[in-house]
């Protein structure tokens, strides 16, 4: 599926011919891959409708093509690298075949506990080689997964399980991240507690401490994977079957469950990494981001495997034991292609040069970011202490909702410029509107940023609720895909991404809508009303700050907050928690009772002479409270 693109004008070129005539070009890409039974037809696709079909009619199995069509030739080859938590500890490396029958072994498992065709499974679950082998075996048997990042609470793994009618959950005893224990199986008792549908949990024993198991639900993997099969035939898929369920969050309250399907995933996903990260045979490919996210599943996972690679799966944070921990492990496995987030590279920015300079990097040969917009400072540091000037940077944007990377360079191949995630990639037809859905073809303006033309890796729909994929995605801007961000585009064509334009906030390359963390806020019984907003945060590029109404009964101020923080944490996971809570009387309000998010959010950046005209607020007097409540908590903080 490379495209074998070697300069700009090639790229160009095969842009052209991938938007003059999709189905051709598609299906070039697409013959390259093992399928059961060809497709009739490559696209064909409903944007008002949401009704989107990629290689319809075709058979396949996503995972016959991630490793039975490397065997035998690449049996020997290293598919997985495992880094564990702890530095002293040996890693662990899978060949193609150990992990093709690793795989298999896990199907039979599956399949004993009854699982078949079209089921949920949820994975709740550290980053183990046994979470990216159930994912496989998921795929291969035919069931949806759904994993669920193990930093989200009880109750948001219960909100999902329950969304999903999963059947089965995978999880661990539990997970060590950083210097603490997170107990994961406890965790997954908790939220059993809250849900129904689960029949069986599958706890793989990592750690080695007790857990509890409760007889009739709880296996222990190592128990029912005595003596399995190390064949499993690939169960057949149509194009167009669910692979996965991701849930992600969207200015609504409740997660959407974001439906990505086989066949248009499969092709999307390789044809991205081997295009973007120019990957070649033999090549270390380290992608930094968990799999409970969709950059765990597209380029830690699927892109990886599809393309015979060697994928490193890191089990640790880049701060534990120390700083330096990337650049160490980087220097240890010879990796030699680095996709990191921005927040990630802050973060390590901010201890300066000495450390990664301790490291041997000379392998590196290409850097990668995702997420959120990388900011000047950031890149040239990553380009010039990690990279040593001589690794290109792909900064790529996608989205859950993509499946894949849609605007990013080639590595070496086209030009890049910092903070730009430059050109769509072959296939991806993006276009900015004005706020009447209206195209802006100038150069050099902002809009919002709208993909016109279906792509592989699209979304299908949201799980269990067509009607909010169609409102959510395709009714803001009539027979368009909305990103939700809002992009510049400069004389070249290149894109800027500068970030959401809708009330989600993205913390350190995490979605979160203000609404759910709201949601979270007001079950309080003494929260009144509640309002979230982002503002720039260095590290996270954007931080959560909440304004709350309370009821002001004899209550200690300092209890509430605590107490409203521990709520989100129990609510969502500690990953949601509001950096600033401001106690306030007042919500600047419009004449129909609309909150001003716009003021909010300039109030909690300390950013007070761009309020604006203030007057037409239904209650302009509490801007003053609200300035002075900032100020104090910024001072105390
Ligand atoms: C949102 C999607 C893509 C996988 C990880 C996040 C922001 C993503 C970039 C980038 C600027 C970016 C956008 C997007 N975003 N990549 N390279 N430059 N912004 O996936 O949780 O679905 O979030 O992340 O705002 O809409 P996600």
């Amino acid at each position: 599926m490379n495209l074998s693109i070697t300069n700009f004008d090639s790229y160009q070129e095969k842009y052209q011919q991938s938007i003059k005539n999709p189905d051709q070009f598609w299906e070039v890409i697409a013959s390259q891959f093992k399928w059961q039974k060809k497709w009739d037809k490559v696209c064909s696709w409903d944007f008002n409708q949401v009704d989107i079909k990629w290689f319809e009619g075709a058979k396949l199995n996503i995972t016959e093509n991630c490793l039975d069509r490397h065997l035998p030739q690449k049996a020997n080859d290293i598919a997985i690298i495992w880094e564990p938590s702890e530095p002293g500890q040996p890693f662990i490396q899978l060949t193609y075949q150990q992990l093709y029958e690793q795989v298999c072994q896990t199907c039979s498992m599956l399949k004993e506990l009854g699982i078949e065709k079209g089921d949920r499974v949820c994975l709740y679950m550290p980053m183990v080689p046994e979470l990216l082998i159930a994912v496989l075996a998921c795929a291969r048997i035919g069931a949806v997964h759904t994993v669920v990042f193990g930093g989200f609470s009880a109750n948001a793994l219960a909100e999902r399980i329950d969304d999903a009618g999963c059947k089965l959950l995978i999880t661990t005893d539990g997970a060590k991240r950083g210097h603490k224990i997170i107990p994961f199986k406890q965790i997954v008792d908790e939220a059993l507690a809250l849900s129904k549908h689960i029949e069986k949990t599958l706890v793989y024993r990592h750690l080695g401490e007790k857990c509890a198991m409760q007889q009739g639900r709880d296996i222990w993997w190592h128990e029912l994977s005595q003596n399995q099969p190390s064949e499993f035939i690939a169960v057949a898929m149509d194009a167009e079957d669910p692979l996965f369920i991701l849930y992600t969050s969207g200015s609504t309250g409740k997660p959407k469950g974001v439906v990505h399907t086989c066949a248009g995933y499969m092709v999307w996903t390789a044809f991205t990494f081997q295009n973007v990260f120019q990957y070649k045979e033999g090549e270390v490919f380290w992608c930094s981001a968990d799999i409970g996210w969709i950059t765990g599943h597209s380029y830690l996972t699927y892109g990886p495997l599809l393309s015979g690679a060697t994928t490193l799966m890191f089990e640790g944070i880049p701060t534990y034991p120390d700083a330096s921990r990337f650049w160490q492990v980087i220097e240890r496995h010879r990796v030699n292609i680095f996709y990191t987030a921005p927040t990630a590279i802050r973060s390590l920015m901010a201890h300066g040069t000495t450390l990664p300079e301790q490291f041997e990097m000379e392998s590196l040969s290409v850097l990668g970011t995702v997420g959120e917009p990388i900011n000047e400072e950031a890149w040239q540091w990553y380009f010039n202490y990690i990279g040593k000037r001589r690794c290109p940077i792909v900064d790529t944007w996608w989205q859950t909702e993509t499946g894949g990377i849609m605007i990013a360079g080639l590595a070496g191949v086209t030009p890049q410029k910092p903070t730009f995630a430059s050109y769509p990639l072959p296939g991806v037809q993006p276009i900015l509107v004005n706020e009447n859905g209206k195209e802006i073809t100038e150069p050099s303006t902002n809009g919002y940023l709208c993909i016109k033309y279906p792509w592989p890796g699209m979304l299908r729909t949201t799980y269990g609720d067509h009607e909010r994929c169609i409102q959510t995605y395709f009714s803001t801007f009539p027979g368009l895909y909305f990103t939700g961000d809002g992009a510049f585009r400069d004389e070249l064509g290149m894109y800027r991404i500068n970030g959401r334009v809708d009330d989600v906030i993205n913390v350190s390359g995490h979605r979160f809508g203000t609404a759910e963390i709201e949601n979270a806020i007001n079950l309080h019984p003494n929260a009144i009303e509640s309002a979230v907003v982002g503002y720039p945060h260095d590290i996270k590029g954007e931080g959560i700050y909440a304004y709350v109404i309370f009821e002001q009964n004899e209550i200690n101020e300092e209890q509430l907050i605590h107490e409203i923080k521990d709520l989100v944490i129990k609510q969502i996971g500690k990953i949601a928690q509001p950096d600033y809570i401001q106690l306030v009387q007042g919500l600047p309000k419009t004449r129909s009772g609309k909150i001003m998010r716009r003021i909010l959010r300039k109030i909690a950046a300390g950013q007070y002479d761009e309020l604006g005209d203030t007057s037409t607020l239904l209650n302009p007097e509490c801007i003053e409270f609200l300035k002075e409540g900032q100020k104090s908590l910024m001072t105390s903080s």
